[in-house]
């Protein structure tokens, strides 16, 4: 498999690369083709064009470059992900190489197979996605010993809000648009799912509706949760 990946390395480089990688950088910008050649070692299990390979291995196809990044610090830092594989494969990535990494994979597009999101969603409720909000917390470990706390605070009392809970379990498909998920604030695609009314959307919500999984995948979250984190959806995306 790992000669495949090297063959394959190198033969197929993206055109398009460099302007795009401009476009889309936030700080220092990313090396794609560098990029690809780290995550070689990649290909076996995520497939050199980011369509997984082997059962229950996310795609990161056209995955959100920042949420790549995130998902790999937080394996590399190996307190809010924890995965023997992937926490043996993020150990060896400097800092450069996971930016690099993750712009190449976010620049490839799904195509074929109809092998989309909507497949993944399996894994993607055993996953936990990443969030700014606990990415702060992984970054911060010195002054913020708290995250012992956050990972169980499912028990506080009070429900969390909306906000709280966007950033934490929706934030990975309703601010990317992944699954074809409504994104946040974009009144032409949710406007339609308002006038359905709160009851239907807390349902769909709270059940799941094709590619959205029940709760959202939030095995944590109450209904009243639930239904908080609708709220706050719609009153951010109206009008
Ligand atoms: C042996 C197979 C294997 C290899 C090699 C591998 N991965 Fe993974 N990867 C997985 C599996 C399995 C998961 C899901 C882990 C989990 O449940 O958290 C995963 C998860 C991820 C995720 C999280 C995706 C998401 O949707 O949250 C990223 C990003 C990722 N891998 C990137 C990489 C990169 C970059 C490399 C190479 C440096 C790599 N992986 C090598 C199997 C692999
Ligand atoms: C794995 C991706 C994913 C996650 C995570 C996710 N959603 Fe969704 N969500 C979707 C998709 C895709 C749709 C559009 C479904 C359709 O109409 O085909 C959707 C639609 C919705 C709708 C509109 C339903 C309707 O009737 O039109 C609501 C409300 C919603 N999501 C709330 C949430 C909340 C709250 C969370 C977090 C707790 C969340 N979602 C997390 C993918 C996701």
């Amino acid at each position: 498999m790992k000669a495949s990946a090297y063959r394959l390395a190198g033969a197929v480089m993206l055109v398009a690369s460099c302007s795009v990688s401009a476009q889309q950088s936030g700080g220092a910008a990313p090396d794609i083709s560098a990029g690809k050649k780290r995550a070689a070692v990649c290909f076996a299990c995520h497939g050199e064009n980011g369509i997984a390979k082997i059962p229950a291995t996310p795609h990161l196809a056209g995955q959100n470059r920042s949420y790549l990044e995130k998902a790999l610090l937080s394996y590399r830092g190996g307190q809010l992900r924890q995965d023997p594989t992937m926490t043996a494969m993020a150990k060896s990535l400097s800092d450069a190489d996971i930016t690099n990494i993750a712009a190449y994979f976010s620049l490839l597009t799904r195509m074929d197979t109809g092998q989309t999101a909507v497949e993944t969603l399996e894994t993607r409720e055993r996953i936990k996605p990443v969030s700014t909000v606990q990415y702060a917390a992984e970054t911060t470990p010195a002054t913020a010993p708290a995250s012992p706390a956050m990972a169980t605070n499912q028990t506080a009392a009070e429900p969390r809000t909306g906000d709280t809970i966007f950033n934490t379990y929706c934030t990975a498909c309703h601010t990317t648009g992944a699954a074809g998920a409504p994104k946040l604030g974009d009144q032409a695609a949710w406007m339609p799912r308002i006038n359905q009314g709160k009851e239907t959307l807390y349902q769909h919500a709270l059940q799941g509706i094709r590619a959205m999984p029940p709760k959202g995948s939030c095995a944590t979250c109450s209904d009243e949760e639930i239904k908080i984190t609708v709220d706050y959806l719609v009153a951010k995306s109206r009008e």
